[in-house]
């Protein structure tokens, strides 16, 4: 089997991995016809928006289908702003025009990279706002049957960096529009620390967006430098009774309390805690800023992250008795994998 194009540029770890072909893809139509043209030839399938939530563990032995397909559609009743977007537009760029347009309420999730179509899989989430906050309705394309349904915002399934398209869906359909509801009547989320420098009653959907993208570029790697794909493992959620105990022997540990009373801990504080700041296998290495996130530091092959992703692991079961769960999705040669097997 020839495998000759290059994936490198379509993952924004910057690894080096090949596919049988790449298409880039604008309209529905061309989607439907590559995905039947590939499971006509009995290869495997991977969809990508921007490739920043993946990581390559071995070249794809199938066919890589890009999503550009654009498109956004504003209609507004007396109290919101409906947004229908297509799932190839950028994030980061739709936030860009709604700001533009005064229309709010997105602002605290800034930065994130990738593709509209891909908020809703992992429910993303920053600085005090996940995309469940502001979802109305996801569309989804079957790829039997090539119809295209309605899901409500209560029937994703929302959860911490999990929402019914990384299970139920996952094979079987794509999101294909995302629709979006925002107050006409904006109230800014000002839990974080960095916005406590702002009177609540003064402060601008601008100001909120600007500290975030500052907040963002301080903090995480851009991966045009260091390839990353953001946080790469979960904050683990452990019961009260475990998180008592770390309590009394970790005093400092940043605990956040769960409406179902678990507590989550930040897998940052967890690695940073280790010394491992900075730490480097191969030409992988834990980034100095931001514990959580793992960086292609120098020409890292697969196999360097995940064994510096197997080290992390280790380490923090040990100390801590937590086994963190990665947020990256592996995907190997036939597609998605379980990453825990990889890193256990
Ligand atoms: P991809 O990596 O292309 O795809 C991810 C998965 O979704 C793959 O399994 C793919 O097959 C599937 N998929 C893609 N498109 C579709 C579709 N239309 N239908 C069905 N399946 C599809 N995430 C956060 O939640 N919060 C953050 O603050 C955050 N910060 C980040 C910072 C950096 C520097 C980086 C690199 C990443 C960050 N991430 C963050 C992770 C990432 O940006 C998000 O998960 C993003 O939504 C991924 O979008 P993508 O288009 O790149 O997805
Ligand atoms: N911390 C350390 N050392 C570190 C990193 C973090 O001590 O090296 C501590 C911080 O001081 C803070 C706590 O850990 O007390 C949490 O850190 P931070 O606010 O940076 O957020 P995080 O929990 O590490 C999460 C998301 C990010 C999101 C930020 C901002 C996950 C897995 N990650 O990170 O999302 O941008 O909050 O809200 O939930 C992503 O998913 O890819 C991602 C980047």
């Amino acid at each position: 089997m020839k495998l000759t194009s290059e994936l490198k540029v379509f993952n924004s770890f910057g690894i080096e991995a090949n596919a049988m072909s790449i298409h880039i893809v604008k309209n529905k139509h061309s989607l439907q016809k590559q995905w039947l043209n590939a499971k006509n030839k009995q290869l495997p399938v991977l969809l990508l928006g921007s490739g920043s939530n993946i990581l390559f563990t071995e070249n794809f032995e199938g066919v890589v289908i890009i999503n550009r397909i654009k498109g956004i559609k504003l209609t507004e009743t007396n109290k919101f702003w409906h947004i229908h977007a297509h799932s190839g537009e950028n994030w980061h760029q739709l936030i860009i025009t709604l700001l533009n347009k005064g229309i709010y309420g997105i602002e605290n999730l800034a930065m994130i990279p990738g593709c509209v179509g891909s908020a809703p899989i992992q429910n993303i989430g920053a600085y005090g706002l996940e995309f469940k906050d502001i979802c109305e309705y996801v569309d989804i394309l079957s790829l039997k049957t090539n119809k295209v349904s309605r899901l409500s915002a209560n029937k994703c399934k929302f959860k911490y960096r999990d929402s019914i398209f990384k299970h139920e869906y996952q094979n079987t359909h794509i999101i294909i529009h995302v629709g979006l509801i925002l107050s006409k009547t904006w109230s800014p989320k000002l839990k974080y620390d960095i916005f406590k420098k702002f009177n609540p009653f003064t402060v601008t959907p601008q100001q909120i967006f600007k500290t975030v993208c500052q907040a963002r570029k301080n903090k995480l790697p851009d991966p045009a430098i260091f390839g990353n794909a953001g946080s790469f493992f979960k904050n683990p959620i452990i019961s009260k009774k475990q998180a008592k105990k770390i309590k009394e022997d970790f005093p400092n540990c940043p605990q956040y309390i769960q409406s179902n009373g678990k507590v989550k801990l930040a897998a940052g504080w967890l690695i940073d805690q280790c010394g491992l700041k900075g730490y480097e296998l191969g030409g992988a290495a834990v980034h100095t800023k931001q514990a959580l996130v793992l960086i292609n530091k120098n020409s890292a092959s697969q196999s360097n992250i995940i064994n510096l992703a197997k080290f992390l692991t280790h380490t923090i079961a040990n100390r801590f008795n937590i086994i963190l769960e990665p947020e990256v999705r592996f995907i190997g040669k036939k597609g998605e994998i379980n990453a825990m097997n990889c890193i256990l």
